[in-house]
């Protein structure tokens, strides 16, 4: 057992202090907002996560997890201080990191005795060196500290099997006595630790987020080229991941990728090259790729409609991805701002964002669920591929639209059947119908060559 303290209760602090007392270890978890503090005491998670709350419980009544907003009570026997809290997108793309700045400032205001603190949250390369100044100048009298890199690799919906079966685990530090004492912490989860120092693990974060995006924007361009050529984007994906040097893995085409990570990690990681006299082109492409996709839904939908506005669109889902409640740089956000930009109405429906989206979205009709967001809309729009709209009843779905027009952001159904049904549908790169020849292919020089 092991005294650790959490900074901050957001996605990434709740999960990793959950889940370390679940190993058996104590955990006190601060924060400074005292309304989050107060919920989670009376059993009210912050988060919307899968499991999260059974966790949680089980851990305060065996009397391994508390919560406080008191640096003092958190840090009194602490050997362990892992700072996750938030690092926002700043003015220029780079990452904002006054939080960071908070919390290594109260700790280093508080600590008594030797402390490994640990940054988990996302942070430019050289801030694990930034905050060890920070603590050094703040601390009203010298007490013996590290810092150690350990950024946290874990996906909303899934963090807690993230947290438990990680691929691997990051530790950088310029101290290999810091870094082994938090590889020990780590050993029951049994994934390779690589130990590297704090300026690389902070790379690894950026880059691995980054390709990941890259993937994504990857196959979307792909997709793009698919759609005019006649091809089956998700045949293609498929074909790819079979070679073990590719894999399956983040090469679904659609709407793009949104959310609290992928958009400002590569916006980070850009401005980083920047600002250090380099050219992210590759990065550049990524990003312009990604907000052109989304826009690419507008488009699909003025070739159907035609003005769009007047037109009452139904949005499917508002959450960036299936299984949580966050809607931070969600897909849905710029396509709703955009369609009412256009004078279009805007019906909504997500199984549980639907309060987040409340706070930040107006003159929208929320309904209660798919058959109730269809009636008399012009358009759907799949945003975010949820599991219940797989299998819906979809002639019920038609019946209660205005037109059938299907725009299938998340490429979730299939493209013949939809047609045969009657839908006007449209998806991301699936040219191919068995109905039709690829459009255009061969090219009429082509063909009179085959022919000849
Ligand atoms: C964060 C980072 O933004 C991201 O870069 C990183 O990779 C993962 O961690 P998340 O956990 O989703 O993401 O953050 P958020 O949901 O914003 O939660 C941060 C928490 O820290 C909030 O509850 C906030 O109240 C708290 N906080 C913030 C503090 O306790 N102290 C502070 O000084 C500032
Ligand atoms: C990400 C990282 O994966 C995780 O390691 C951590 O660093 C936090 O950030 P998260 O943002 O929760 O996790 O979700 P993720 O599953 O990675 O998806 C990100 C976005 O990409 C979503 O909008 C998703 O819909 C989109 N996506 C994902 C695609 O468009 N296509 C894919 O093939 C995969």
């Amino acid at each position: 057992m092991r005294e650790i303290c959490v900074v901050g209760v957001g996605y990434v602090g709740i999960v990793t202090g959950a889940c370390f007392a679940d190993l058996g270890n104590r955990i006190t978890a601060l924060d400074i907002n005292q309304e989050k503090i107060d919920n989670l005491k009376k059993g009210i998670m912050p988060i919307y996560e899968s499991g999260l709350r059974s966790m949680v419980e089980r851990n305060v009544q065996a009397g391994r997890l508390h919560f406080t907003t008191s640096y003092e009570e958190a840090l009194k026997d602490a050997k362990f201080v892992f700072i996750c809290v938030g690092t926002p997108e700043g003015v220029d793309g780079e990452a904002d990191l006054q939080y960071v700045r908070d919390a290594a400032c109260s700790i280093a205001q508080v600590m008594d005795h030797p402390l490994i603190i640990i940054n988990k949250s996302t942070v430019p390369v050289g801030t694990g060196d930034w905050v060890a100044n920070i603590v050094r100048e703040n601390q009203p009298k010298p007490v013996d500290f590290s810092v150690v890199s350990c950024p946290e690799f874990l996906r909303e919906g899934s963090a807690i099997a993230d947290f438990l079966n990680p691929d691997r685990t990051v530790l950088g530090s310029l101290s290999p006595e810091a870094a082994n004492q938090v590889a020990e912490l780590h050993l029951p989860l049994r994934a390779p630790i690589v130990v590297t120092d704090l300026r690389t693990a902070e790379m690894i974060k950026y880059a691995s987020n980054a390709f990941l995006a890259t993937r994504i924007s990857f196959i979307n361009e792909i997709a793009n080229v698919c759609e005019a050529l006649g091809a089956d984007v998700k045949e293609v994906a498929q074909g790819m991941g079979y070679d073990k040097r590719i894999g399956h893995h983040f090469l679904d085409a659609g709407i793009g990728y949104g959310g609290s990570c992928f958009p400002k990690d590569v916006k980070a990681l850009a401005y980083m090259a920047q600002v250090h006299g380099r050219h992210p082109q590759l990065l550049q492409a990524v990003m312009e790729i990604n907000t052109h996709q989304r826009l690419r839904v507008i488009h699909k939908l003025q070739e159907e409609l035609g003005e769009l506005a007047g037109k009452t669109i139904g949005l499917m889902g508002l959450a960036f991805k299936p299984n949580t409640d966050d809607i931070r740089d969600a897909p849905a956000l710029t396509v709703a701002e955009r369609l009412q930009e256009l004078g279009a109405r805007i019906r909504a429906y997500d199984p549980v964002a639907m309060d987040q989206a409340g706070r930040v979205m107006s003159d929208i009709t929320f309904a209660t669920d798919a058959y109730d967001l269809a009636k008399g809309c012009d358009a759907l729009v799949v945003v975010t591929d949820w599991n219940e709209f797989k299998q819906l009843d979809m002639k019920r779905i038609k019946e209660a639209m205005a037109q059938p027009v299907l725009v299938d952001g998340r490429n979730i159904y299939n493209p013949k059947r939809m047609r045969e049904m009657g839908f006007t549908y449209s998806a991301f790169g699936r040219g191919y119908d068995s109905t039709d020849s690829p459009a255009g292919w061969p090219p009429p020089d082509k063909a009179t060559e085959a022919k000849s």
